[in-house]
């Protein structure tokens, strides 16, 4: 497990999650003995893990760690609409950053999400808490979930699958860890199927890569289609450049009748 800490941001204490074990940030836990609501509403908890090792995964937490940007969407970004409106039941956000994608969410649904820089990670707690939004926060790895099998409704990818080192594995997780009928949600920059486009891409992703660990050429379908799922919506934008992908694992009968 890559994951050094987990953080819980919860309503109320009873919905916490987090670990025993864990080391309480001072001011919360005192505030939350002393039963302030607006403490008992961000209750939060921090635990050790194994070191990260020093590997691409690692070189990236460094990078977003050291991201200052606070990167807020504009309230009307159709992208994130779309994307995050879509979101049902439990819901889980990979990659979720600074919480760009926070206000997007429908009331109703019970969000967590993993990301794997524990500064983005703070940011996101603070602006939940801001936004009054109940979620469970874990710092860890798209690569190995730390959820059950068929645990989400819902899994969302925001512009992360371009960061993330094993984007084939993540896929695969984040199928793993959906219901049987539950949906697979991402908005992604991907290869441009336009030649000009897909040249500039292809000249600028070392740049991208060095700088910011974005890869300009993925192509996060092929991922989905190998994983068996059932490609709901597909939508290109910006010469092919932005994708959005609604797609659907199957039920478990579905999979014997295709066998
Ligand atoms: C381009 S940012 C997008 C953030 C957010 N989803 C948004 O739309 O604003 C990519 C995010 O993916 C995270 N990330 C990269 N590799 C990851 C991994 N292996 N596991 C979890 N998160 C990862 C980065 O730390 C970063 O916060």
């Amino acid at each position: 497990m890559l994951g050094s800490a987990s953080i819980s941001a919860a309503r109320t204490p009873s919905g916490v999650r987090g670990n025993s074990i864990g080391r309480r940030i001072p001011a919360f836990a005192l505030a939350n003995r002393a039963g302030v609501p607006l403490f008992a509403e961000t209750a939060c908890r921090y635990r050790s893990r194994v070191p990260v090792p020093d590997t691409e995964t690692e070189r990236i937490r460094r990078i977003y760690d050291r991201r200052s940007a606070t990167s807020a969407a504009p309230k009307g970004d159709a992208n994130l609409r779309w994307l995050c409106g879509q979101a049902q039941g439990e819901t889980l956000e990979v990659g979720i950053g600074r919480g760009r994608t926070l206000p997007f969410y429908p009331p109703g649904i019970h969000l967590s999400a993993i990301e794997l820089s524990g500064v983005a990670l703070e940011t996101t707690r603070r602006r939940a808490v801001e936004l009054g939004i109940h979620i469970t926060l874990h710092q860890g790895d798209a690569a190995s979930l730390p959820y059950p099998d068929d645990h989400f409704d819902t899994v969302v990818f925001s512009f992360a699958l371009c960061t993330i080192p094993d984007d084939r594995t993540a896929v695969a997780e984040a199928v793993r860890v959906l219901c049987p009928g539950g949906r697979l949600l991402l908005v992604e920059h991907v290869r441009s199927p336009n030649v000009i486009v897909r040249a500039l891409e292809r000249l600028f992703e070392p740049i991208e890569l060095r700088r910011m660990g974005d890869h300009l050429l993925r192509e996060p379908l092929n991922h989905v289609l190998a994983e068996g799922l059932e490609v709901e919506r597909l939508e290109r934008s910006w010469l092919g450049v932005v994708e959005r992908l609604a797609a659907r694992k199957p039920e478990a009968d579905e999979l014997e009748e295709a066998v």
